[in-house]
């Protein structure tokens, strides 16, 4: 496994077709998904050279704590099916590499089992309805648990149109049914090593983390999985904010003026972000409103998910105004393929990478990675201030 893209191929042979297809989709004709990979490639670097960059660091501090990295692994639902027992494997590999990991509020692992693997390295997500109640007991479950940061997932007014997984026979939960056992059989590994695995371990898995009871379990025939979240509103951030004495962070800003809302409630931090192009589809690319959104951010922490396969790009959402990354998907494939040891070799892929390029931009520090390491067109003009002598005589 040389790269992050290594893990999504080996990940779309491990995997039943259902999963894979639930994990690497996005929604209607997937047009944000494709668009948060191929934003990237709108910048390049702008390298400086002879700078004596043998003591850089990538080590970064958001919210008072350090980390080895300016990156974490951004919130994944059903991560547990995927790969065996993955919300405490992920937590724990991100405690080793000194990052944080955001568990999900859609996680089959209860949250306060997770917070016990790596005290300290985990952040709670949560998707909340317009319920002050249920807010404010949630807000008091994660605190209880150990939790310092809350994710409040904002984007998830509807649910969204996955055809994708229609038509792959994903659903929640799955429905038992002769495909499903078929695609199961036909992938030995991960029926054994995971669900077998999963299931005689810990039974059916639920989702724990949806409320303050037990939610649906992952396989039913009948159970539905509730879905109201269109009332919630800033009034229910408002709120949110008094119950919750730790960092609160809402993910899934894009527009500028919600940002600007955003830090007027006193809200830690905003992660810009189209939910890995899962929600609505058409929806900008985070990295091209990353500025603009990070421009209106005041105090408040900007942080960025979408499209993360390489160290560059870790490097390019900085340089655009973000304080941190979140990479989601390549690191659940890796868990997938290789559990505990194959997340933290995609986690050492990244980190490589950052500190490489880091070398080659010229830059020590992460708080030297700024616009002026990107190729602009406002750049590109500058340049015409160094006139060619040759045109001049
Ligand atoms: C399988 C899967 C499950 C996800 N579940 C959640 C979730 O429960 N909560 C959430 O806020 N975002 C969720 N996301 C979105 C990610 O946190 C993140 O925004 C997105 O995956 C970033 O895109 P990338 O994975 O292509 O880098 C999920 C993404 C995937 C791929």
């Amino acid at each position: 496994m040389l790269s992050l893209r290594d893990f999504e191929l080996a990940a779309a042979r491990h995997l039943p077709h259902p999963l894979f297809a639930y994990v690497s989709g996005g929604v209607e004709d997937n047009r944000s998904l494709q668009e948060n990979l191929s934003s990237f490639a709108e910048y390049e670097f702008s390298p400086r050279v002879l700078r004596d960059v043998s003591r850089r660091s990538m080590a970064t501090t958001l919210f008072g704590v350090r980390h080895e990295a300016p990156f974490g692994l951004g919130p994944m639902g059903i991560s547990a099916l995927v790969a065996y027992d993955a919300d405490r494997v992920l937590a724990r590999v991100a405690a080793a590499a000194g990052i944080p990991m955001v568990l999900s509020g859609a996680s089959l692992t209860r949250m306060e089992d997770v917070a016990a693997v790596a005290p300290g390295h985990c952040w709670f997500q949560a998707y909340l309805p317009g319920e002050i109640e249920l807010i404010k007991s949630m807000a008091s479950r994660a605190q209880n648990a150990g939790y310092e940061t809350l994710v409040l997932t904002v984007d998830t007014a509807a649910r969204a149109n996955r055809e994708n997984n229609i038509r792959a026979g994903f659903s929640t939960p799955l429905r038992p049914s002769l495909r499903l056992a078929w695609d199961g059989m036909t992938h030995p590994k991960w029926l054994l090593r995971t669900f077998a695995k999963t299931l005689y371990k810990t039974g059916v898995p639920r989702f724990e983390n949806a409320g303050l009871d037990r939610g649906v379990p992952i396989i039913s025939r009948r159970a539905a999985r509730q879905f109201n979240r269109d009332s919630l509103s800033w009034e229910h951030v408002r709120v949110m904010r008094d119950a919750w004495p730790g960092n609160l962070v809402l993910k899934g800003v894009l527009h500028p003026e919600d940002a600007r809302t955003a830090a007027s409630l006193g809200v830690d931090a905003v992660i810009v972000s189209n939910h890995g192009g899962r929600q609505l589809d058409g929806a900008v690319a985070p990295l091209k409103v990353l500025s603009s959104v990070a421009a209106q951010s005041g105090s408040m922490k900007v942080l960025y998910d979408g499209g993360i396969r390489r160290g560059g790009d870790v490097i390019k959402a900085l340089a655009l105004g973000a304080d941190f990354v979140l990479v989601a998907r390549p690191v659940l494939y890796a868990a997938a393929v290789a559990g505990e040891s194959g997340a933290a070799h995609c986690i050492s892929l990244l980190k490589e990478e950052v500190k490489r390029n880091m070398a080659s931009l010229g830059v020590c520090s992460i708080d030297e990675i700024g616009p002026e390491c990107l190729h602009t067109k406002a750049q590109h003009s500058a340049y015409s201030h160094f006139t060619n002598p040759k045109e001049t005589t």
